[in-house]
């Protein structure tokens, strides 16, 4: 997008002329009061376009003891800030976190299934797991809302990770093995379903400045998690060495594909990508080559093994001759730490599209932050993208927010708070802002 237009979207919220009020009230919403859903410009959507929220199963269930994470939040040294221990207790309140995403208004609902409660030792497959599984998902249907699947979000197995991870030559063959059970069990149920959710996240991690930094730190983590499993060979799949576990990844995401569409052969099975804007800076930027550093062959296994592309976008990131860069001095940072810039969805929707070519699932689009008139903004700026992408003729087929609920933000805690409902850490309590009614306001109304 030239720097005019990203201009242009700065000063006019999108560019946005004629308005709509849409009454939170009329969401049956005790409580939110009545919201002004800001500038809504009329461009009705396709009558099967997605609009829902995102979440993990790990950031939001609690007391997932049998993941990888789970021993790195415990060791010494630990990246993270704090452990994820209840986290906001969705395993048991489910339900309420389904009903509460029908009532704002949204159609769809994308939630993660964990690895590890489904195979919580090598091979032993728990069907009462997966029977809970199937609670969840049947309740979103019976709220209306089209189930999302993401067969991996980051978590796997202890036992997985102990015997080598995604660095282990035989682990594509577990990954499928285990997609294989949770598709036979669970995917008449489901609308869309993806492998793993954002594959390409250790390549993010060398390339996002500020997140590589974090890496010998990282390295020091996994060596304690190895200590304390009894294992030199832990390998947790976000922080494993690219240059193993990415070709072994990219044959799990195959082989997993084939397992999914084997268990349920018309299921779209998609590959979910984190799709930061890269963007040039200055002369003889090598943006070119960090985008490809970024995406690796992950575009030549999506257009072979997917039957649509997940678009995951937060920030944009500048590359000058040297390489990735801070923000712009006085560039708004979120919560997050890198800069508010809710116009890179837009561009990262044309990338897909033009490099990959398969129909375009906003699959995770969100911003962390305490204002929520920030994330209101955030909202309406990466949705005006998304019009922009329909003008130009883009299949674009949803828009999911990161995420429902303040949840567990991995390293760095409860601190961050990414959603649109919040939840208070005691009781568990769920209160919709503002942000919530506007989005599922605009999803009700379809028009952006
Ligand atoms: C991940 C989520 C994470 C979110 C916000 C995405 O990359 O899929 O797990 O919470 O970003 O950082």
């Amino acid at each position: 997008m030239s720097k005019a237009r990203d201009e242009e979207r700065k000063a006019g919220a999108g560019g946005i002329s004629r308005r709509a009020v849409l009454g939170g009230a009329a969401l049956g919403l005790g409580g939110i009061g009545r919201v002004r859903a800001a500038a809504v410009e009329h461009r009705a959507l396709p009558a099967d376009f997605l609009w829902g929220t995102a979440i993990s199963a790990y950031q939001s269930e609690g007391n997932n003891i049998n993941s990888d994470a789970w021993v790195s939040e415990h060791v010494t040294p630990t990246l993270f800030r704090e452990p994820s221990g209840d986290a906001c207790d969705s395993y048991h309140r489910y339900a309420e976190d389904i009903a509460i995403a029908a009532r704002l208004g949204f159609n769809c609902y994308r939630l993660g299934v964990e690895w590890a409660r489904i195979e919580p030792s090598e091979g032993a497959f728990s069907n009462a797991e997966l029977d809970h599984y199937a609670r969840v998902l049947e309740t979103c249907r019976a709220h209306g809302l089209k189930p999302v699947v993401t067969f991996n979000h980051f978590t796997t197995p202890i036992w997985f990770a102990a015997r080598g991870g995604f660095e282990a030559p035989d682990s594509p063959d577990l990954f499928a093995r285990y997609c294989r059970r949770a598709a036979e069990h669970l995917g008449g149920l489901m609308h869309l379903a993806t492998t793993f959710n954002e594959a390409n996240i250790q390549l993010l991690l060398q390339v996002m400045p500020g997140m590589s930094a974090a890496l010998p730190a990282a390295r020091a983590m996994i060596a304690a998690s190895a200590r304390a499993t009894g294992s030199p060979r832990f390998s947790r799949l976000a922080y494993a060495d690219p240059a193993v576990a990415t070709p072994l990844m990219q044959e799990a995401h195959r082989k997993g594909y084939e397992a999914i569409k084997a268990a349920r052969p018309d299921l779209p099975v998609g590959l979910s990508l984190t799709t930061q804007d890269i963007q040039p800076l200055g002369p003889n930027s090598s943006a070119a080559a960090w985008r490809d550093r970024l995406y690796g062959d992950w575009v030549r296994v999506a257009r072979s093994h997917a039957d649509f592309i997940g678009v995951q976008t937060y920030t944009r990131i500048l590359v000058d001759a040297t390489g990735p860069v801070a923000a712009p001095a006085g560039a708004e940072l979120t919560a997050a730490g890198y800069e508010y810039y809710p116009q890179a969805l837009a561009n990262t929707i044309r990338w897909a599209h033009r490099a990959i070519g398969k129909p375009v699932y906003v699959t995770e689009s969100g911003i962390a932050t305490d204002d929520d008139r920030r994330r209101i903004a955030f909202i309406d700026q990466a949705l005006a993208g998304v019009r922009d992408c329909l003008d130009e003729g883009i299949p674009v087929h949803s828009y999911l927010y990161w995420s429902l609920l303040d949840n567990f933000e991995w390293t760095s805690g409860y601190r961050m708070h990414f959603g649109l409902v919040a939840v208070d850490r005691r009781t568990f309590a769920r209160t919709p802002k503002p942000s919530a009614v506007h989005l599922g306001a605009i999803a009700r109304a379809n028009r952006i």
